[in-house]
């Protein structure tokens, strides 16, 4: 049977939602300890609290993914709480839907900054651990999305790059044992997905061969395969779970 006992991992973006699912199923498969980097102080804490009552096995801090210097600070804490890190989620996203003709640059910059620049800094601060210790698994959070959507040209771009991000990360760490793989959600019963209009909501459930939006743990439990031992010849791949909307 396959678990994280022993494990350190960070999880971006998880005071809800995905993120905040990620982390149950991380402690449920026997993880060591959990660095929860979000940007929702008070959320963090409360879920954290939630997840692992005692707080023994999490580390909540309050962090903003799109700062370079609020993620150093993080995975410092990280490293010295735990001493390692195995496993690193970037899960954080944000969506500044709009047309592109009307997207405003500041639209622009916040989705590639949250969504994509926060993988720059969060892996910068880790892959040199996971070097050093020939091993790693890095899960990034991509969308189905990166195929185009309408309204997400931000979000699309985002999305698209973490992949490239992705296979580009794979190949250069392969020779250092290091896994890195991306999870391509598709629809997925959060917060994010309760911003749209139900008459569309329901349009979209059409379009998926299972009828319905996905539960979050689901998505969590893609997501834990790929940071176990048990997908250690999977790297580079992005995985779309997203209940076979795009067959
Ligand atoms: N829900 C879906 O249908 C869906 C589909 C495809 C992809 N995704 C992706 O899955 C990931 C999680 O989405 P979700 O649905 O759980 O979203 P959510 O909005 O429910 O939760 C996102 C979490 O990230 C945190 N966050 C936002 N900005 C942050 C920042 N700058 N720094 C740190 N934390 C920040 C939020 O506070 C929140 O706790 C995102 O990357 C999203 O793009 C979601």
């Amino acid at each position: 049977m396959y678990n994280l006992e022993g494990k350190y991992a960070v999880v971006t973006g998880c005071g809800k939602g995905i993120g905040a699912c990620i982390v149950k199923r991380f402690l449920e498969g026997g993880a060591a300890g959990v660095a929860m980097l979000e940007y929702d102080e008070e959320l963090v804490k409360n879920t954290a609290a939630e997840l692992d009552p005692e707080v023994t096995r999490t580390l909540p801090i309050r962090c903003d993914v799109s700062n370079g210097e609020m993620v150093r600070d993080a995975i410092a804490k990280a490293l010295e709480k735990f001493g390692t890190i195995d496993v690193l989620v970037n899960n954080a996203g944000i969506t500044r839907d709009s047309m592109f003709h009307k997207m405003t640059e500041a639209q622009w910059d916040s989705v590639l900054n949250v969504n994509l620049k926060s993988m720059f800094y969060t892996c910068k601060e880790v892959i040199p651990v996971m070097r050093a210790k020939n091993y790693g698994k890095i899960v990034n959070i991509s969308s189905v999305s990166a195929l185009g959507n309408v309204g997400q040209a931000n979000y699309a771009a985002s999305k698209a790059a973490i992949q490239g991000l992705t296979f580009t990360l794979a190949k250069e760490n392969g020779p250092k044992n290091i896994t890195v793989n991306a999870v391509a959600p598709g629809y997925i019963a959060t917060d994010m997905l309760k911003a749209v209009p139900e008459n569309i909501q329901e349009a979209w459930k059409k379009e998926i061969p299972l009828r319905r939006f996905s539960d979050p743990m689901e998505l969590a439990n893609v997501v834990y395969f790929l940071s176990t031992d048990e997908s250690s010849w999977i790297t580079g791949q992005c995985i779309y779970a997203s209940g076979g909307r795009l067959i």
